[in-house]
């Protein structure tokens, strides 16, 4: 049974449409209090309603509610190692934030109209259990560090699972390769064949992708390891606040060097989004090559049923629309790029509230590539490759044009030369391949075994990395142990 932290970082809990809402004061009130607020102080009246729903990115970020609540925790420590809070203090804070946080994972948190976003939510609940600590935890901090910091938080955690789903897509791809043995298919350029190629070396040349966005991945999650916390609003404290100690609580490589991009970066996102984008695009084409594969013209797999469909008018129809939707799916990658950028450009220095957009985007990106590397590494896993139909496609002589052209050069002849005659025998229609494809294929020495052994090794590589990060967070235990 998944833990509920695992539901949490993992975003299966529920969220906050299926909590009860209470409203803030009863029915229709023409004037709403600002009672609730973080900043009520500076308020006589609250928002209108429609504007505060408008404004609320509860719906969106309550996903990172275990970072934030780890967030707070590591923060809570560091005013602790400043003096800023006593043991006593600390212990409330974080014995609340453990309620506040299991509340949560098990569904039973009561929101709050007036809980604009996570930071808010978690804050004004923590202070009804703990008004003391409550009123001390924000000291030093502001929701513009401290979403900085969640997402951190977070970005490291979806690294971790993108190199998770990377690994077993490319592991899909090398044992399929192994499995297809010496079976051998034409190869194109321009959609037009070109050389026989081993089935394997086909599919291993989609796994090659899929490494290189696993090192894109690390390069985010490099990004991401900063930690931004001592920042404030913008421009640092007054008090004497204990980066370092915050840093390591979370297991950050490093401190932000300045405060205003502290809280106005977000780079580290883009990096990630970028990883995604690349993942999309990659299992685009390797879901357009099963689309063309599959269909009668070229007959080259068979889909199972178990990743196929049906149509619900035409009853011959098999079609492969799990390949379809995920070449279909780039576009949703492309697009939180796109709303990312968009949101980033000539935005002025330092916090805006623009940047509240920035999770729409990343959650999208990083849940379809997430979706999109398991429904590859299941439609790999059952492609069936039909020997039948790719001997038949093997016997296009052109396919040996090549071939025969370096059979001239081996014998002496200019390459030039060689290419000439072979291409004035195809166009009289007197060529005739010198041998068929597993000789034109060995000579070519294709070590796809050797090949799908070295993916196979870096998948597992991988997957060692993404067992040991990011660090543990400091989570409470009503959150780890349940
Ligand atoms: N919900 C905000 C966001 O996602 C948190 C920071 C809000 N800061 C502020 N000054 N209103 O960006």
């Amino acid at each position: 049974m998944p833990s509920h932290r695992d539901a949490l970082l993992h975003g299966r809990s529920s969220g906050p449409r299926r909590h009860a809402v209470e409203p803030s004061g009863g029915g229709l009130m023409p004037f709403r209090s600002a009672r609730g607020k973080l900043y009520s102080g500076r308020f006589a009246e609250g928002l209108l309603p429609e504007l505060e729903r408008f404004a609320s990115s509860l719906s969106v970020d309550l996903r990172l509610a275990p970072f934030d609540v780890a967030g707070s925790i590591a923060h809570a420590r560091g005013l602790r190692a400043a003096g800023l809070i006593t043991e006593e203090q600390l212990r409330g804070i974080e014995r609340g934030l453990g309620r506040v946080a299991a509340e949560i994972a098990a569904g039973e948190f009561r929101f709050q109209e007036t809980d604009e976003d996570v930071h808010t939510a978690i804050e004004r609940r923590l202070t009804e259990l703990d008004p003391d600590g409550g009123a001390r935890l924000h000291t030093g901090r502001s929701r513009n560090d401290q979403i900085a910091l969640d997402l951190r938080l977070y970005c490291r955690e979806a690294c971790a699972r993108l190199t998770r789903a990377l690994a077993g897509a490319a592991a899909a791809l090398a044992d399929r390769a192994v499995a297809a043995g010496r079976l051998v298919m034409p190869g194109y350029t321009h959609l037009q064949r070109a050389q026989p190629v081993p089935v394997g070396l086909h599919l291993l040349a989609h796994a090659q992708p899929l490494l290189r966005d696993a090192a894109r991945v690390r390069h985010a999650y490099q990004a991401a390891d900063e930690m931004p916390l001592g920042a404030g609003a913008l421009a640092g404290s007054t008090l004497p606040l204990r980066r370092e100690v915050v840093a390591a609580e979370l297991g950050f490589g490093r401190l932000s060097a300045n405060p205003m991009d502290a809280v106005a970066d977000r780079d580290f996102l883009l990096d990630l989004l970028h990883a995604g984008v690349s993942i999309a695009i990659h299992l685009s084409r390797l879901a357009e090559d099963v689309v063309l594969w599959a269909s009668s013209e070229f007959g080259f797999v068979r889909l199972p049923d178990r990743v196929a469909t049906g149509s619900s008018l035409m009853p011959q129809k098999k079609n492969p629309d799990v390949a379809e939707l995920i070449r279909g799916r780039s576009g949703r990658a492309l697009g939180g790029y796109t709303a990312l950028v968009t949101v980033l450009k000539g935005l002025p220095m330092a916090y805006d509230r623009d940047l509240q957009e920035d999770k729409v985007a990343l959650f999208a990106v990083v849940d379809n590539a997430e979706a999109c590397l398991e429904a590859t590494r299941l439609l790999v896993e059952e492609l069936d490759f039909d020997a039948e139909r790719l001997a038949a496609a093997l016997e296009d002589q052109g396919l040996y044009a090549t071939d025969a052209a370096e059979r001239l050069v081996a014998e002496g002849v200019p390459f030039r030369r060689a290419h000439h005659r072979v291409a004035g025998q195809v166009r009289a229609g007197e060529f005739r391949a010198p041998w068929g494809p597993e000789r034109s294929v060995q000579l070519r020495r294709l070590d796809v075994a050797a090949q799908a052994r070295a993916v196979r090794r870096e998948a597992a590589r991988l997957r060692r990395w993404a067992e040991a990060n990011p660090p543990p967070l400091p989570l409470p235990d009503t959150v780890r142990s349940r």
